[in-house]
């Protein structure tokens, strides 16, 4: 389907949860992380639902996120449900990686194509820092999972404060050239203060190209990250909800306070 600005919108980024096994400084804050009700959250057909008729308006790329989607019970279930569906053909999902070393090999095989996996330093002391106690190998340990499990392109999503010549950048550009894996600079964005910016590498953030709706993990249609519009699927049905969604989707993006990334899956 085209919005009314003949942007054709033919992907869907799909949070299943809201939580998260890290707490990355950017994203989540370290307290005060306001958690969805287990009875807010989508189940696993609602999801479906809303995918298939997606799918059916012209969707042909979803990605699947979070929070941390990994986490979510029975998390490869759903992977297969949604790679059931005819019509995908791009299907990926943006992760921490913590948990690919035991799942890739499962979700490769419940059809998912392809993840996308953070990192912004390859320092163990740091990574644990920048997310309040992560260790960096289950990541390393993850990443060649994902390669032996045929999850490919791999792409790196490092999260940069200015530029991509800082330290850290540097030397994850350096590992993912040596690892074979594609890499994408995203400017640290501040959505309260409307700060965003285009994802180097990536699609992202590019207003007048902007192929994407958001369905966060509660069940709302976010036609834009950077605005606080959204359309329930509960209370209108998921036909109505996306054709709104399409119909109302901005010409570019301001603020959102509405949310943080995690619960509205970056
Ligand atoms: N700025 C930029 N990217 C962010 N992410 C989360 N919070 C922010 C932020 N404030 C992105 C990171 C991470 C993905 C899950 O979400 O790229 O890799
Ligand atoms: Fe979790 Fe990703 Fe947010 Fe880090 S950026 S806290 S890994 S959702």
């Amino acid at each position: 389907m085209f919005d009314k600005y003949n942007r054709k919108i033919n992907y869907l980024r799909i949070s299943v949860t809201d939580r998260c096994n890290l707490r990355c400084v950017y994203c989540m804050p370290e307290e005060g992380v306001t958690i969805l009700d287990h009875k807010e959250i989508l189940n696993f057909s609602e999801i479906v639902s809303v995918a298939k008729a997606a799918v059916g308006k012209g969707v042909d790329k979803i990605r699947l996120t979070g929070g941390e989607p990994l986490i979510r019970n029975s998390i490869i279930d759903l992977v297969k449900m949604i790679g059931d569906i005819k019509g995908i053909k791009d299907y990926a999902m943006t992760t921490n990686g913590i948990f690919l070393d035991k799942f890739a090999h499962d979700l490769a095989k419940a059809g998912l194509h392809r993840v996308n996996i953070s990192l912004d330093t390859l320092n163990p002391e740091k990574y644990k820092q920048l997310t309040s106690g992560g260790n960096i190998q289950k990541v390393f340990d993850g990443i060649q999972a994902a390669k032996k499990a045929g999850l490919e392109p791999i792409k790196i999503n490092c999260v940069i404060k200015d530029n991509n010549q800082e330290p850290d950048a540097v030397a994850v550009t350096k590992y993912c050239e040596d690892n074979n894996l594609q890499i994408r600079y995203i400017k640290e964005m501040d959505l309260e203060k409307g700060e965003f910016s285009i994802v180097q590498g990536g699609t992202g953030g590019d207003c007048a190209i902007c192929n994407r709706l958001r369905l966060t993990a509660n069940g709302m249609i976010k036609p834009c990250l950077f605005s606080d519009l959204e359309f329930n699927v509960r209370k209108l049905g998921a036909e109505k909800a996306i054709d709104e969604a399409i119909g109302n989707k901005p010409l570019s993006g301001h603020v959102n306070h509405t949310g943080k990334f995690y619960n509205i899956g970056g």
